[in-house]
């Protein structure tokens, strides 16, 4: 079986393409995906998506990350800035994650600045769109390889 890869999108995301396209781009989640997916094939990685605007959706999606896949990939929307709750879960499923951000959040609003999840992750890929993501998964195929 390929090593599998969860990708896990945060609230207000579900929205992109139409949502401050000045900010996060003109790009659908569902085109972002389709992008992941084909670099996914061509890395030989099994990719799986979620996305939610409920906090404890994506709690009890990473929760149940364990033995299932072997990184996961989170933009964790305005969550990033307010939860533990998230970091905890991360911490708690023991499964390496790597933070994305489409926008260069330490050059925005002060309050965007801090996340709460880098903290529990190996590390933040953050500014550049759409291709934050695909950065994440080059480094994530990377680390299975490793
Ligand atoms: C975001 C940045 C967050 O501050 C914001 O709340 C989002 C999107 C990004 O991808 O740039 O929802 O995570």
């Amino acid at each position: 079986m390929q090593p599998a890869i969860l990708i896990i999108n945060g609230p207000n995301l579900n929205l992109l393409g139409t949502r401050e396209p000045g900010i996060y781009g003109t790009l659908t989640l569902a085109a972002i995906e389709e992008t992941l997916r084909t670099r996914a094939t061509e890395l030989g990685v099994a990719l799986d998506f979620f996305q939610s605007n409920h906090e404890g959706d994506l709690v009890d999606r990473i929760g149940q990350a364990p033995g299932k896949y072997a990184v996961i990939i989170i933009n964790p929307g305005a969550y990033t800035h307010t939860s533990i709750a998230i970091q905890d879960a991360i911490r708690a499923a023991g499964v390496p994650a790597i933070e994305v951000h489409l926008s260069n959040i330490a050059a925005r609003e002060e309050y965007r600045h801090t996340s709460l999840v880098a903290p529990a992750c190996l590390g933040q890929i953050a500014g550049f769109g759409a291709d934050s993501y695909l950065l994440a998964l080059d480094q994530a195929a990377r680390r299975l390889r490793a």
